[in-house]
């Protein structure tokens, strides 16, 4: 009997916070992710001295719970990341898409990129890496590079630009390694001149897109759809599309594409990489 009561409790407590993600960041937990919420909450209940999920809800129903709150969402996100991640949107962005749009920009002389869902900032990096190492020709450019997360936890860490052994171990070529990151210690820094490339912000895909980052040239919106809704997706596209000049480019993640998504966007190849334009 009381062991029936404790599930009920728990899967209350469950529907609460799975609620209260997909509100806050559109994430979908289905009821299978049980065991997910209960092991990355873990740390928070330990930290904050509650003994179940239950009094975890409790407290995050109070009106003063902002922090909280939040705390509850970051420990939800999948930060995974690399440098040159998946690395063919990385040859196209070098090989055709930065050539053909600096040919396209040539007398306002502006581009403009946004890493969306950046995480630790390895993405918005490569990208700066790619532009300083192959486009001598952009130092006389106004040059934005943006990236964003929902998550300010790992925005912090992005904008340290700090990472660990294993981080520059995974993609980064030992040539870029060596030329733009310093020792720190145990870590390695990347230097100033690609640091204050990037302009980090927290943006929330939920949330309209501020408007004050201007039309976009090309973004990257990779590896963070797989977790919403079919409708979640159609919303961010269609904002995505609002946001990118006619003539842009958006990338998705290796396992998204707008296949059976009603949105303006099509599929172009180019080369292994697949990309999307406005249609
Ligand atoms: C798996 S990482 C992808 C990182 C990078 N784009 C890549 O492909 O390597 C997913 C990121 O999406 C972020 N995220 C999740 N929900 C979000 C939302 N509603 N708005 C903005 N970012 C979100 C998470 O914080 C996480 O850093």
């Amino acid at each position: 009997m009381s062991m029936a009561t404790s599930v009920g409790t728990t899967d209350k407590a469950f529907d609460y916070i799975s609620k209260m993600i997909l509100d806050a960041s559109a994430i979908v937990l289905d009821a299978n992710k049980a065991y997910l919420v209960e092991s990355r909450l873990a740390p928070i209940l330990r930290a904050h001295d509650f003994s179940t999920l239950a009094d975890l809800v409790e407290e995050l129903k109070k009106v003063s719970a902002r922090a909280l709150r939040q705390e509850v969402i970051e420990a939800m996100t999948t930060n995974e990341t690399s440098f040159f991640r998946d690395i063919h949107p990385f040859e196209a962005l070098k090989k055709q898409v930065l050539p053909d749009i600096l040919k396209k920009r040539s007398s306002e002389r502006t581009l403009r990129i946004w890493s969306n869902a950046c995480s630790s900032g390895q993405e918005p990096y490569t990208i700066a890496m790619i532009l300083r190492e192959n486009f001598p020709e952009l130092a006389g450019w106004k040059v934005k590079l943006i990236g964003s997360d929902l998550d300010t936890k790992i925005l912090g860490k992005a904008r340290s630009g700090i990472f660990n052994q294993t981080e520059v171990n995974r993609g980064l070529p030992m040539q870029l390694l060596l030329k733009y990151f310093e020792r720190d210690g145990l870590h390695w820094r990347i230097k100033e001149e690609i640091r204050s490339m990037v302009e980090f912000k927290q943006v929330n895909l939920v949330e309209p897109f501020p408007v004050s980052m201007g039309k976009l040239d090309i973004i990257f919106l990779r590896n963070v759809l797989i977790y919403f809704s079919v409708e979640m997706k159609q919303e961010i596209l269609s904002k995505a599309r609002r946001m990118l000049h006619n003539d842009g480019y958006l990338f998705l993640g290796g396992g998204e594409s707008v296949l059976n998504l009603a949105v303006d966007f099509e599929r172009e190849q180019i080369g292994k990489a697949n990309c999307y334009r406005p249609v």
